[in-house]
């Protein structure tokens, strides 16, 4: 049976039900085709709270979002930035966002090592909020760090994380053949004895 609405694409995305993990966990998942339609001013700002409520280094919140819709200079800017294979699939997102992670502590200015791992830790946050709110989020780091910087005049001080696309889940059929397989095979995941040790290498046992 081929797999093509909507409906049947999130069945094959979504991950096999663990028993007490977050539903929204398990149904996350980073789609290429996004619907053509606007996601309301008042989504987006609770994509945003919910990124905001992040745990991070000394709660320096290092994270900054530029956030771009369809039609706008913000928008343009953050797509011009990306590489081709990004770009065709990402201009049916109505929403593009760059996350950037402040270097350095606001309070003494030393160095923050841990800047892109809480922006990261807010972008997961905003992702399973989208997914909470029937949107989809997919990130990506295809895209030419140096132009986005130039574009928005982004300081030195401040790294680049990831481009997000951020919409509602649009037809597959609109995808180029191999993005459309792609589309439409189920995730996979190494198993956990590959990356929760006890001791270096050794499976942690449950
Ligand atoms: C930091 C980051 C960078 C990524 N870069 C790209 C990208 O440039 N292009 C793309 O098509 N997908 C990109 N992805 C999407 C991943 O391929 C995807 O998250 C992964 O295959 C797992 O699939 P899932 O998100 O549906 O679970 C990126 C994801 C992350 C988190």
């Amino acid at each position: 049976m081929s797999v093509t609405t909507p409906e049947a694409v999130e069945a094959t995305k979504h991950a096999p039900p663990v028993p007490g993990v977050e539903e929204n966990i398990l149904r996350r998942w980073s789609p290429r085709a996004f619907a053509d339609r606007e996601v309301s001013a008042e989504q987006l700002k609770k994509l945003f709270e919910a990124a905001r409520w992040a745990a991070s280094s000394y709660n320096e919140q290092p994270w900054r979002f530029l956030v771009g819709r369809k039609g706008d200079e913000t928008y343009r800017k953050i797509f011009d930035s990306l590489i081709e294979f990004n770009q065709s699939w990402a201009n049916s997102a109505p929403v593009l966002m760059l996350s950037v992670g402040k270097k350095t502590f606001a309070q003494n200015g030393n160095p923050n090592h841990y800047a892109l791992h809480d922006t990261g830790a807010a972008t997961a946050n905003l992702a399973l909020q989208a997914t909470a709110s029937g949107l989809h989020t997919h990130s990506m780091a295809g895209f030419d760090n140096e132009i986005a910087r130039a574009a928005f005049g982004i300081p030195d001080d401040y790294e680049i994380g990831a481009v997000t696309a951020i919409g509602y889940l649009g037809n597959v059929e609109a995808l180029p053949d191999p993005m459309r397989k792609m589309e439409t095979s189920p995730r996979e995941r190494k198993p956990l004895q590959e990356f929760v040790f006890s001791a270096w290498d050794h499976p942690a046992q449950f």
